[in-house]
């Protein structure tokens, strides 16, 4: 894992995980109703049984939003922050039963050919050439015609937009109840450390890794969310 990125470093620290789960709703507008198209959007393509690969686990939130509403689903759960994968367990409490959770990358993940993928929040901290492996390793543990979920951070670079919209992911947060001094320092990093495209371009990425029938579903300030089929 990077050391160096501010945010990944957090995912290791058992004091600022333990905070995690009150983290993403005002920074990710909508993100309830991220869970809700994702779970549409699966539900849509996957059987009663479906094995369902959640990239980026941790916390367990769209794992517990998606378990809760489905017992016939099993997941594996992989990600490489241990104190994450800790939270995923208190998060899920008893709905662990229908989650195997892997500690590690896309590699870890075992080569099964599952009914659906998802990967939420996730992919920015992966650079291009990194993004691109991980997402061909998805393709490659999917079953044909299998649905895929990636949502992530993804707005206009243009310099002469990417400020503004900059602005505009702290100016939600505080609206909708974040700290401003934790805002701003979320801008900030968001701004510095994380890998960030256009749209187009991530969705190029997507369909250069394989996927096919690639739509945006949400978007929101600066945020996206893709489905895509194997
Ligand atoms: C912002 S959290 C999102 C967690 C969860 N998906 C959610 O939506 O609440 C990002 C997660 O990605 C994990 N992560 C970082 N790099 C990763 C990689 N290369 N592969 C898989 N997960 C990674 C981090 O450890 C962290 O748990």
């Amino acid at each position: 894992m990077d050391d160096s990125n501010p945010f990944l470093k957090m995912f290791q620290d058992p004091e600022a995980v333990a905070r995690y789960a009150e983290g993403p709703p005002p920074f990710v507008p909508g993100f309830d109703a991220l869970h809700r198209m994702t779970d549409v959007l699966l539900s849509e393509a996957a059987p009663a049984d479906a094995h369902v690969l959640v990239l980026g686990a941790g916390g367990g939130l769209e794992l517990k939003a998606l378990a809760s509403r489905h017992p016939g689903w099993r997941f594996v759960g992989v990600d490489p922050a241990r104190p994450m994968l800790d939270l995923a367990v208190r998060t899920l409490g008893p709905l662990s039963a229908q989650v195997e959770l892997v500690e590690g990358y896309i590699d870890d993940a075992p080569e099964n050919q599952f009914d659906a993928a998802v990967c939420l929040l996730t992919l920015h901290f992966l650079d291009r050439a990194e993004r691109l492996r991980t997402l061909k390793e998805i393709l490659r543990r999917l079953r044909p015609g299998a649905p895929f979920v990636a949502a992530h951070s993804s707005f206009p670079q243009d310099p002469a937009v990417r400020g503004l919209w900059l602005s505009r992911y702290a100016a939600h947060a505080i609206a909708a109840g974040a700290d401003p001094a934790l805002a701003e320092q979320a801008r900030q990093g968001v701004e510095t450390t994380i890998h960030l495209f256009d749209p187009e371009e991530d969705e190029a990425i997507l369909r250069e890794a394989g996927f096919r029938d690639v739509s945006l579903f949400w978007a929101a300030f600066t945020w996206r969310g893709w489905i895509a089929y194997a």
